[in-house]
């Protein structure tokens, strides 16, 4: 028998409890939520032409070139030219991992040229692998002022569905034309936003309620080195001017080869503001402390020259909640959005460590806190997190007194079901815990190589019972890594998988989103014989109430082999009513898991219970998932 204490709360839960890792990792951003088509728009991947391929009737006819004109615009050096162009010869580029078209939507083609003449026609066509033509229009580039960049627009609409579609530029007629920014995007994005992001990817982010948006990363926000961090001021503004730079995660991982990998930044700080705002969600933003991830170079910017750093930080918090009087208030409303954002936190560093990290994170806690001491910081605790580096740092943070220590844990099932009971004896009063990244993996020593299955995502949801359980000192938690590409992963597992037209949660995504949307506001106690339910019987649980929709939510996850019947004792003054819902996801194969093919092969269930007055008795299945609402006056 369990016993609930329905009246007495032990705990206030934050808002925010609940929430998502967004990183463009495993095409995250980049040929996935960001919906633009064309792979390599800008001609500034490492090699210019990559995505794209060029096909002449006559060898000898007309030239080809990438221009690299740094000096001039060093955001965006290059630009496609096409010289004495006499005859027909086509442009054709691949998409991402193939371009997803789907019949019936029209999709936005627009392209930067400048020409000095008339004379060139552009057939704009959406093909098949085989080249079946399912799309086309025609564009006659109307602007004749050679020497400066016009914008133009047309859109195609599509005849048919193909995911591995690419996208054709057959150039006919006479002329010099100059191009740039050529881009395609489907109109059915989310919020219909012109140049926006992919409306099934944001759904399933907006089914979970998340209570805030970690961006933009990771291990992004560090860079292999310096060079390549993650600067949220380049990802701002028209985005041509946005200098995009090699993703961190186009690299080798787990025997794949590196994948074309690139961040356009068309999803930009302020996309992410927005993003959040969408979603109902605190903006929780990670920058860069000057160090780059001590996995790779371990690259530092020396001490006397991090205000650079400093001052982006402190402009960041200024970007999103100054107002219009100020600089970058100002360049928040002329980029649309005269509304502050309200930003209460910020991350300083991702998954950085050692005095150099101590060092770095004190001069910016100084500096931001002398001007915003109102901004919850959050500190990094390396990786961990078990082991001498993250005891000393955790110590360090605690004594001086970190608003919040972001810890991450990417270990195999039987850790997470170890430790469900990791916060129960955490400082109560002192610095706040933010599990910033989690995810079990099958076995550490090859991490990134597993796919989540049903054994991950119920021992996450053991250990999260214990999460909720010690909502005073956990006050946040987010997944990791959130979305993965079918064609195009480094790092697996992830919570959301994709291809080019389809999204599907995986069994994490719904114990997640049960999380999310039953977060309650107040925790109460749930015992077996005075006892935590952690691990009894292979029983795990946590119970709160919602005071905002009147209900007592109780989380049991079932780790055992077996069916367990429990009798759930509802002590408290609370006029309960009988009838109550439950939740389920369950399997017997712990192995089992979601796809393309069969996205809800485990994804909850539910059904109607009856109360016996305070009484409950349920049949937990065994390997199962619970979420009970009972709701009272
Ligand atoms: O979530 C994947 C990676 O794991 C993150 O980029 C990094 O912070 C962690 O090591």
């Amino acid at each position: 028998t369990f016993l609930v204490k329905t009246d007495q709360s032990i705990a206030k839960i934050e808002p925010k409890m609940w929430g998502v890792f967004f990183e463009d990792i495993n095409f995250g951003a980049d040929g996935g939520i960001y919906a633009e088509l064309i792979k390599n728009r800008s001609f500034e991947f490492a090699k210019p032409l990559m995505g794209w391929s060029i096909y002449r009737n006559r060898q000898k006819e007309g030239e080809v070139l990438v221009i690299n004109r740094k000096e001039v615009n060093d955001a965006n050096p290059r630009y496609l030219q096409v010289k004495r162009q006499t005859d027909d010869f086509e442009l054709i580029n691949e998409g991402f991992k193939g371009i997803g078209i789907k019949k019936g939507i029209r999709y936005d083609f627009s392209m930067l040229y400048r020409m000095p003449t008339l004379g060139i026609k552009m057939i704009l066509q959406l093909k098949t692998a085989d080249n079946k033509i399912i799309g086309q229009t025609v564009l006659t580039p109307s602007q004749t002022n050679g020497a400066t960049w016009q914008k133009q627009a047309a859109n195609i609409i599509a005849t048919e569905t193909d995911p591995k579609a690419k996208f054709s530029i057959i150039f006919q007629g006479k002329g010099d034309i100059d191009l740039d920014m050529i881009s395609l995007f489907p109109s059915d994005t989310w919020k219909n936003r012109p140049q926006g992001l992919r409306a099934d990817m944001v759904q399933m982010l907006a089914d979970m309620k998340p209570g805030f948006i970690r961006f933009p990363g990771g291990c992004i926000v560090e860079g292999t080195d310096l060079a390549n961090r993650y600067q949220w001021k380049n990802t701002i503004g028209p985005i041509e001017n946005r200098k995009m730079i090699m993703n961190r995660w186009n690299v080798e991982f787990a025997h794949r080869p590196a994948p074309d990998y690139y961040q356009t930044f068309g999803l930009g700080f302020l996309e992410y503001f927005q993003l959040a705002e969408d979603l109902g969600s605190e903006a929780l933003p990670i920058l860069n402390c000057g160090m780059a991830c001590q996995y790779n170079t371990g690259e530092v910017a020396v001490l006397d020259e991090l205000d650079p750093y400093v001052q982006d930080a402190l402009d960041l918090i200024e970007f999103a909640n100054g107002d219009i009087n100020t600089k970058w208030g100002k360049k928040r409303a002329d980029l649309g959005h005269p509304k502050p954002f309200n930003l209460k936190m910020l991350g300083i560093g991702n998954e950085n460590w050692g005095p150099q990290y101590l060092e770095r994170l004190a001069i910016f806690t100084k500096a931001i806190k002398a001007k915003y001491p109102e901004i919850k910081l959050i500190n990094s605790s390396g990786t961990g997190p078990d082991g001498d580096r993250f005891d000393l740092l955790n110590t360090s943070l605690r004594n001086s007194k970190a608003d919040f220590i972001d810890e991450h844990y990417y270990k195999p099932a039987d850790w997470f079901l170890k430790n469900a009971g990791r916060y129960d004896n955490y400082p109560r009063n002192d610095s706040k815990v933010f599990v910033g990244e989690y995810a079990v993996h099958a076995d550490s020593k090859v991490i990134g190589s597993n796919r989540n299955n049903w054994q991950s995502a119920l021992a996450a949801a053991a250990l999260m019972t214990g999460l909720e359980r010690n909502a005073d000192v956990v006050q946040m938690a987010s997944y990791a890594p959130l979305f993965a590409h079918v064609d195009a992963w480094q790092w697996a597992p992830d919570m959301i998988w994709v291809d080019n037209l389809n999204v599907y949660g995986t069994p994490d995504y719904y114990v997640q989103k049960l999380f999310s949307t039953n977060k309650g506001t107040d925790v109460v106690s749930i015992t077996a014989d005075e006892k935590n339910v952690i691990g009894q019987d292979g029983l795990y649980a946590s119970a709160v109430t919602d005071k905002t929709t009147n209900e007592l939510i109780i989380k049991i996850a079932n780790t055992a082999n077996q069916t367990q019947t429990i009798n759930l004792n509802l002590d408290g003054k609370k006029k309960l009513k009988s009838k109550a819902s439950l939740d389920e996801l369950e399997n017997n194969n712990l192995s089992e898991t979601n796809s393309l093919e069969r996205p809800t092969t485990i994804a909850p269930k539910t059904t109607t219970i009856t109360l016996k007055g305070k009484r409950l008795s349920l049949v937990l299945k065994p390997y199962s998932f619970n979420v009970i609402r009972i709701p009272f006056n």
